[in-house]
């Protein structure tokens, strides 16, 4: 079974689509088999980061049952190993599915043959982007160190905490108080997820252990994309300690990704970047990070600056 990664973050613009292209790339390199799948359903644009254009088949000739096995809408890529699972046009359908549909996708993505799938899911937290989140072995979040991107990573971070609590209160047999105190998140403001998590615990001690338990087995790890060099280098470092705090899961900062105009350029050759430019400090940073991303602790150092196609 392929390892399955999730990139979210909340925010727009973030670099979720980059940071997956890229780092697929990176893993395809390694000899892995990759498999890039835009989840972005209303908007998808991963096929051009990676350089392909008008896909003919993909996620809603699967739905629509022209193609009877997901693996067979992958696109192959100007990169060995590196496939890309898109949706031909930015359907109504696909873009608004319906829970069977996801389902059905999910399903589809459990069983693909690949050793790494990587599903790049949109901006927000529609309960589409929060179950392909929960779907993945390993959820990553993508941000920036702009306040909104702060503001809206913490707003995801605390939806998939929510959403995960409700499906554990779904799966085992919690007290109707619990439950309702749970519930009650959803009218107006959210309190702090902590709290929501004690109230519930409080209001049914014999499955607090349970509820700490499977809360915990929530991994995020978290990127911070676009840094630039006046940025206090342990930021990241800093987030992940207060997300420790916050909440009963697990946050692990990746690393930092530097910002680089050069991104820009890639983008608008359809070239992939870390192809394009492997000798920037963004290509350097985006290795160290896959490494980590799949457990390999082989660290790059920067590039020095003359070296560097910046
Ligand atoms: N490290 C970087 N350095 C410079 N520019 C970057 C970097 N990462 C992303 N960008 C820029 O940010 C833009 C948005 O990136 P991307 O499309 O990957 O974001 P996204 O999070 O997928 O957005 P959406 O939520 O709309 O899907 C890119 O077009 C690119 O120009
Ligand atoms: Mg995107």
């Amino acid at each position: 079974m392929a390892r399955i990664y999730a990139f979210g973050g909340g925010k727009g613009g973030s670099g979720k689509s980059f940071v997956s292209a890229n780092l697929g790339v990176m893993l395809a390199k390694q000899g892995k088999k990759v498999v890039l799948i835009d989840l972005d359903l209303g908007a998808p644009n991963l096929h051009t980061m990676v350089g392909l254009n008008d896909p003919k088949k993909g996620l809603n000739t699967f739905l629509n049952k022209s193609v009877k096995d997901l693996s067979l809408t992958a696109l192959p890529t100007e990169i060995p190993n590196l496939y890309v699972i898109t949706s031909t046009r930015c359907s109504l359908e696909v873009g608004n599915l319906f829970y069977a549909q996801k389902l059905k996708i999910i399903r589809a993505i459990w069983q693909l043959p690949a050793d790494y799938v990587l599903l790049d899911l949109g901006a927000g937290t529609t309960y589409n982007i929060l179950d392909f989140f929960l779907a993945s072995h390993q959820g990553l979040s993508v941000f920036t160190p702009e306040p909104t991107s702060i503001q809206n990573t913490v707003q995801f971070i605390k939806a998939v905490y929510l959403r995960k609590l409700k499906h554990i209160l779904k799966q085992h047999a919690f007290s109707t108080i619990a439950k309702e105190v749970a519930y009650e998140s959803d009218d107006g403001v959210v309190r702090s997820p902590l709290d929501i998590v004690d109230r519930v615990m409080r209001n049914d001690p014999s499955r607090a252990k349970l509820l700490r338990e499977e809360l915990h087995r929530l991994k995020f790890k978290l990127i911070l994309n676009q840094y630039r060099r006046h940025i206090d280098e342990t930021f990241g470092n800093k987030i992940e300690k207060i997300c420790n705090r916050h909440f009963y899961a697990q946050f692990q900062f990746l690393g930092n990704i530097a910002y680089n105009d050069r991104v820009y350029e890639s983008i608008m050759a359809r070239k992939i970047f870390v192809a394009k430019y492997p000798y920037t400090p963004t290509s350097t940073d985006l290795k160290n990070v896959a490494n980590d991303m799949v457990g390999n602790k082989v660290q790059e150092s920067t590039p020095k600056e003359k070296h560097a196609q910046i």
